[in-house]
């Protein structure tokens, strides 16, 4: 996400108690078994964590060093090549306009191609690890590339195109070679290509499909929403559909001068960031208020089916959500953790009420669980100082969730998970965004990326889970439930505090074991359980004073038995890495580079005609594009090793 974003963020002024205790991180331990006998059978072979590769060393390759060129690197004995690129067309049959380098593309031309600043991807196999489906995040849009004429001056059309660069996108792949390459490229056309974009409709289900604060006077039922935004980080669901999570939503809405308090708690400005409401009456707020109400939900889709309507799944609360990822319970309930990447949010999970189905005869596993998200239980964590912690139901008449209270019914304490959780006195945390799952091991992950205004004047104080005042670097937090993934109490610890150990300042010294980083933001746990760490650090907010310098955004291999963690690449300037996922065999790599170049100038200004970054064409004077990278071990091996 764009540096501007960061300071918008704050908007949580409740008193929720601060713990006042710095962590030990060694000294808690992992107490309860794990989910033995859900790794094999039908669900092992989707399931994180769960897949039998061969075995090796779990870290082989030899780190890359920090860097600052425009470049990507990855390790001696690897590739990484360029796929996907914003504007590239997805494969819609007869409609498949190529991307113009000046950017003149119209917004009907961008809503067949990819879309801009790419973010969570996930693959999909079709014919095991050589053909399958990738869907990927659109996060948001950097207009004074999106646009020739750039951002100064707004039109309807530049709207529209700006939206249709926003969302989601399926694409097909095949890889079409042998060994180091293996020639993975996009097929096109393809049946199952499609873009969602800001003005696709999404249908609304669970408890606040139809509430009175999710209608409009386009959408008088309340239950079909246009579009999805700010799609951030991706999962797969073990029933094979794709997660998806609308992070900064409030940026997009002009509130005007008059906020209300809700509003005010969920970061409504007087004017957002972008200005579509100049052009899309939607995104004012004075005039259709309850339109922001239906942003902030985790969306669903079934790639596979083409013909199938996203859904907003309301069930799992409303937050600017990072994202979503699924455990089972042994009963096979799905448990699904998620968190809202703003400082002093929240961290949440929702239990289903009903057991996974299995696909049957003409039914396929997504269709067979499409309701399975809409029934169950939200509940939101408190971390305790002695390394325990609680989860805490959000139940409309549970203790303060009364109508009393401003919750009419359990659909105003989704729409209101943020105030629902204040008042249950949830533990306010450092912007949690990617969390990873160990299903084998029943250990959850989740990176807490840095609070630069933890511990300011006026700013809540740091906690055990929470440690450090002025957390520029952020901290790797996990945990493992009691008994189960619906355990209502949990154990947890840190990982790590990244940062750089041989640096004095409290804020920046962390306690890595190997390679320095900042800023965790993607995360992954791969089959061979590898942890995956994806950085998302800023150069004004690292270099400033005496702050380490740490380079170029990175993505790092850990060992959690060992704690080793080690660099495996560097992107290229300013750019953000971001979204992984790897085929079944584990031989090939996907990730994405997010925002190369990323500078607030507006590139149409010939005064600033320096660009940080034109990666990956390396045309001259060209724009930098948002771009898959698929990474391969030369000789054809497992990534990692
Ligand atoms: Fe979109 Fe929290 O990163
Ligand atoms: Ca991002
Ligand atoms: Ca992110
Ligand atoms: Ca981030």
């Amino acid at each position: 996400m764009a540096k501007d974003f960061e300071t918008m963020e704050f908007s949580n002024f409740s008193a929720n108690p601060s713990i006042h205790e710095v962590c030990d991180p060694a000294r808690r331990l992992w107490v309860q078994g794990g989910l033995a006998g859900l790794a094999s059978g039908v669900f092992g072979s989707i399931l994180p964590g769960c897949a039998a590769l061969p075995a090796g060393p779990l870290l082989g390759f030899k780190a890359v060093p920090s860097a600052s060129t425009d470049t990507l690197v990855v390790p001696e004995g690897y590739n990484a090549t360029a796929l996907a690129a914003w504007g590239e067309p997805i494969g819609v049959a007869g409609n498949m306009p190529a991307w113009l380098a000046d950017a003149g593309n119209s917004a009907a031309d961008q809503e067949v191609q990819m879309g801009m600043h790419h973010d969570g991807i996930e693959f999909f196999p079709l014919d095991g690890s050589r053909h399958g489906l990738l869907v990927m995040n659109h996060e948001y849009t950097d207009d004074g590339l999106l646009h020739p004429d750039g951002m100064n001056t707004w039109s309807a059309a530049k709207v529209r195109k700006a939206q249709a660069a926003h969302g989601v996108a399926v694409i097909e792949i095949e890889s079409r070679g042998e060994g180091g390459k293996a020639g993975w490229q996009m097929v096109r056309p393809s049946r199952y290509a499609r873009r969602f974009t800001a003005y696709s409709p999404f249908s609304v289900a669970g408890p606040a499909a139809g509430h009175a604060l999710m209608r409009t006077a386009a959408d008088p039922q309340g239950r079909t929403v246009l579009g999805t935004l700010n799609n951030c980080a991706s999962s797969q669901t073990p029933w094979g559909t794709y997660l998806s999570g609308e992070e900064n939503f409030a940026f997009y809405f002009d509130g005007g001068d008059k906020l209300d308090a809700h509003q005010l708690r969920w970061g409504m400005r007087k004017a957002g960031f972008y200005r579509w409401p100049e052009h899309d009456e939607r995104f004012d707020a004075r005039k259709h208020p309850n339109e922001f109400n239906r942003f902030g939900w985790v969306v669903e889709i079934d790639p596979m089916d083409p013909q199938s309507t996203p859904v907003k799944r309301t069930a799992l609360g409303r937050a600017a959500h990072e994202g979503a990822w699924v455990a089972l319970t042994r009963d096979r309930r799905a448990v699904v953790y998620s968190g809202e990447d703003a400082r002093f949010e929240y961290i949440y999970k929702f239990i289903s009420r009903d057991p996974v189905r299995l696909a049957g005869a003409g039914i396929s596993a997504a269709q067979a669980n499409r309701d399975l998200l809409d029934h169950g239980t939200l509940f939101v964590a408190r971390f305790s100082a002695d390394g325990g912690g609680q989860w805490m139901p959000l139940v409309h008449g549970n203790g303060p969730l009364t109508a009393a209270n401003g919750f009419a019914d359990q659909g105003e304490v989704l729409i209101k998970t943020r105030q629902a959780s204040d008042l249950l006195g949830a533990t306010k945390m450092d912007r949690p965004e990617w969390f990873a799952i160990d299903q084998q091991r029943g250990e959850v992950y989740c990176n807490l990326t840095n609070n630069s205004s933890r511990g300011a004047p006026g700013m809540p104080g740091v906690d055990a889970a929470n440690p450090r005042a002025n957390n520029v670097m952020g901290n790797i937090i996990r945990w493992k439930e009691r008994d189960d993934f619906d355990g209502l109490t949990m154990q947890w610890n840190h990982l790590v505090l990244a940062g750089d150990p041989a640096n004095a300042r409290a804020e920046a010294k962390g306690n890595i074991k190997g390679d320095i980083f900042a800023c965790p933001d993607g995360l992954l746990i791969d089959a061979r359980g590898v942890l995956w760490i994806e950085t998302d650090m800023h150069a004004t907010q690292m270099y400033k004073g005496e702050l380490v310098r740490i380079g170029n955004n990175q993505m790092l291999a850990c060992d959690r038995a060992s704690g080793e963690i080690r660099r495996f690449l560097t992107g290229p300037v300013n750019c953000e890495i971001t979204g992984v996922t790897l085929t079944p065999d584990g031989r090939n790599m996907f990730i994405n580079i997010q925002h190369p170049g990323e500078t607030p100038t507006d590139r149409s200004d010939p005064a600033t005609p320096a660009r940080f970054s034109n990666w990956p064409d390396y045309r001259v004077g060209g724009r930098p594009r948002s771009s898959t990278v698929v990474i391969r071990r030369t000789d054809g091996g497992l990534i990692g090793t």
